[in-house]
């Protein structure tokens, strides 16, 4: 079965891939000739999620699923969440944003935080939402050079290692969005 995973992330896609196995055939939007920015105007995740998803549907007319992802850090009263990508501005920058994330948490000890990612799923006519959340504690310096975002200075709850240290199929295990695909998985292995 051929579904567009509509991000424009490699590391995301292959991430996806790893979790989804040889079931289906993953295509992101540069394989299908969706070379522009997708519209992400919403303030939350799932709003993002479906919008993004919406577009790609009805520009290209593929079955496709879109995921949108934000890191909720409490003494931040839950910032930088569906802004986490241009928390620092734009242009977007990984690193400019892990600087300016562990400024605003310089003098706190509060350090919890969690990863939620919605995928929204658009099959034929029906909208199928998934879910997934990792919960954790942000670092006080960056750990590890694997993965991307804000995986150097992400501590998943119980581990001793950051998201950057583990290898992607650790990572999908307890991830956010591993947990999301695999609700995905499930649902499109029962259909
Ligand atoms: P997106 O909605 O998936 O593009 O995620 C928005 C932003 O959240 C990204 O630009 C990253 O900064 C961050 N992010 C999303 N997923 C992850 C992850 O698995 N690890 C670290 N940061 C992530």
């Amino acid at each position: 079965m051929k579904i567009c995973f509509a991000t424009n992330n490699p590391k995301k896609i292959e991430e996806v891939k790893a979790a989804l196995g040889d079931s289906f055939e993953i295509v992101s939007l540069k394989d299908i000739g969706c070379l522009e920015e997708l519209p992400e105007t919403g303030d939350t995740l799932e709003h993002n999620a479906f919008q993004k998803a919406k577009y790609v549907k009805e520009h290209f007319s593929v079955d496709c699923f879109a995921d949108d992802t934000g890191l909720e850090v409490d003494a931040l009263q839950g910032e930088p969440g569906v802004y986490s990508g241009r928390y620092a501005g734009e242009p977007r920058s990984d690193e400019r944003n892990i600087d300016l994330l562990l400024k605003n948490l310089e003098n706190t000890s509060l350090r919890t935080a969690r990863f939620k990612t919605v995928i929204a799923l658009l099959l034929g006519d029906e909208e199928y939402k998934f879910e997934g959340v990792a919960e954790g504690e942000i670092l006080r310096t960056r750990t590890g050079a694997g993965g991307f975002g804000y995986d150097p200075v992400f501590l998943p709850k119980g581990y001793s290692r950051s998201f950057a240290e583990m290898n992607l199929t650790e990572k999908n295990e307890i991830s956010h969005r591993g947990k999301a695909v695999s609700e995905l998985i499930s649902f499109l292995s029962h259909i």
